[in-house]
């Protein structure tokens, strides 16, 4: 805690600027300065506020394990720049927010919290300033197996009791427990006798575990240490995930800034049974990269600039005896069957195009219809969105289509192969990827069949 020791006896507003300073990036996917998220929400606190910190830890993007992994091995770290933005903003809440499913990251989520009650860490000296004075508080939330509940509206639906369900307001705006107006999905104060007395909107910091991570690295070790490693645009150390066709499935702690290539090699002793490297899909929320650009440094500019992103740092390489047209498949049946339905053009679009995938990929005689459903579906899907994961299929799908014509064509004349996975990680065992077979029986309702779901008949 020989960060948080420090930041104690400094001002919070001096921290926000060193973590601007170095230049964190939000570790949960899309990469947002942290600096410039602390120093938000700070701002739109108001006197009558509570404003709450929240730990991202329900990680369910397909082939990232890293918030897991972390968690397994140092929740104090995650524990630590949680604190710490309790003294930035300041706030005298933290709600860590997991899922039900992941036993030992709750185990060891708890056994710390527990020993930092006892060693007197919680007892902060400024802590909920804008409140009332006291000890932090420290929540664990169980939550739901759902993608979407690592959405960070959607997150704190969660911990309010509801169900993952994407709201209008970002958590900056609009918090925990708030007393003002909701926007969102349920249904909030009555307004109809008048406005209550103290209208608060709770600002809450969501930030991915990782993140909180680097926050206690960053105040321990300063700024120029963690600008040691990666670029300017992209500092720090990350913490990747490499599974797919690879010799080894495998977790690590890489400086940002690497060639893919590299630590594809390195770490997963490189492309499984003599394979060469077709495609390297980065979770779901990037476009695919292609085989002659994994030479790309990994850092969130490279990896723009050759067409895809950096995400999560989740990397899923496949072969070259892949079809992208069944992995595309697979991603957009995972997104579709997770997406909530508050939006129709999104719900009803990824079905459209994951049925039309199904039928190139699982059926005997596809028409050509098929593409123009796909291109259809596509122009609308992210109509009237609340939340990014339409904005998820059009651009992965696009890009696959885009990127693999020669696969497309195939897919008219043959089957697919419907043994390609997206990993959607239980564990990482001895170099094995333990994926998730469920989701293959789980219904767009969210609920389950006995046997696999397919959608290009009536379910
Ligand atoms: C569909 C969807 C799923 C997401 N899942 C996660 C997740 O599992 N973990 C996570 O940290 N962020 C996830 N995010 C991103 C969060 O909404 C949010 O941007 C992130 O927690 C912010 O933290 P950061 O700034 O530290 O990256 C998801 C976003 C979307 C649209
Ligand atoms: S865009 Fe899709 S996943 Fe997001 S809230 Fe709307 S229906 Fe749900």
């Amino acid at each position: 805690m020989t960060g948080l020791s420090t930041v104690r006896s400094d001002s919070g507003t001096r921290t926000i600027d060193l973590i601007g300073r170095a230049g964190i990036r939000g570790r949960g996917g899309a990469g947002f300065p942290t600096g410039r998220k602390w120093h938000s929400v700070s701002s739109a606190t108001g006197q009558d506020d509570q404003a709450f910190i929240v730990v991202n830890a329900a990680e369910g993007e397909p082939g990232t394990f890293k918030d897991r992994a972390l968690l397994r091995s140092n929740p104090y770290a995650v524990l630590e720049g949680a604190l710490i933005a309790c003294h930035c903003i300041p706030s005298a809440r933290i709600v860590i927010a997991t899922k039900a499913s992941y036993h030992c990251e709750l185990e060891a989520i708890r056994r710390a919290v527990n020993e930092l009650t006892l060693a007197g860490w919680l007892e902060a000296p400024n802590a909920g300033l804008r409140t009332s004075p006291g000890a932090i508080t420290i929540d664990v939330v169980e939550g739901p197996d759902h993608y979407l509940y690592g959405e960070e509206s959607a997150l704190l639906e969660v911990i309010e009791g509801e169900d993952p369900l994407p709201r209008h307001l970002p958590p900056y705006e609009y918090g925990l427990f708030t007393t003002s107006p909701q926007l969102g999905w349920s249904a909030g104060s009555d307004l109809s006798d008048g406005p209550p007395a103290l209208l608060r909107s709770n600002p809450a910091v969501v930030n991915n575990a990782e993140t909180f991570a680097h926050v206690a690295l960053v105040c321990r070790h300063g700024a120029d240490w963690y600008r040691s490693m990666g670029s300017e645009q992209s500092p720090g150390p990350s913490i990747v995930t490499i599974t797919g066709d690879v010799n080894r499935a495998v977790v690590a702690e890489i400086g940002l800034g690497h060639r893919l290539d590299a630590v594809i090699d390195e770490l997963a002793d490189g492309p499984s049974s003599g394979r060469s490297v077709k495609a390297v899909l980065s979770g779901v929320s990037n476009p695919v990269l292609t085989g002659d650009q994994v030479a790309t440094p990994i850092t969130h500019e490279h990896l723009r600039a050759a067409g895809g992103g950096l995400g999560s740092a989740g990397f899923i390489v496949y072969g070259d005896d892949r079809n992208m047209i069944d992995v595309a498949y697979q991603v957009s049946r995972f997104l579709h069957v997770e997406s909530c339905g508050q939006c129709n053009p999104c719900k009803t679009g990824t079905h459209d195009i994951t049925a039309a995938l199904e039928a190139l990929v699982l059926d005997d005689r596809t028409s050509s219809d098929v593409v123009a459903t796909i291109q259809r579906r596509m122009q609308t899907v992210t109509d009237a969105s609340r939340c990014y994961l339409p904005s998820q299929e059009q651009i992965l799908i696009a890009s696959i289509l885009n990127r693999f014509p020669d696969d497309l064509a195939r897919r008219f004349i043959d089957h697919g192969d419907s043994s390609v996975v997206l990993p959607k990680l239980i564990e990482i065992v001895d170099g094995k990827a333990v994926i998730d077979e469920a989701h293959a029986r789980k219904r767009s309702d969210w609920t389950y069949s006995s046997t696999p779901v397919r959608f290009s008949s009536v379910e």
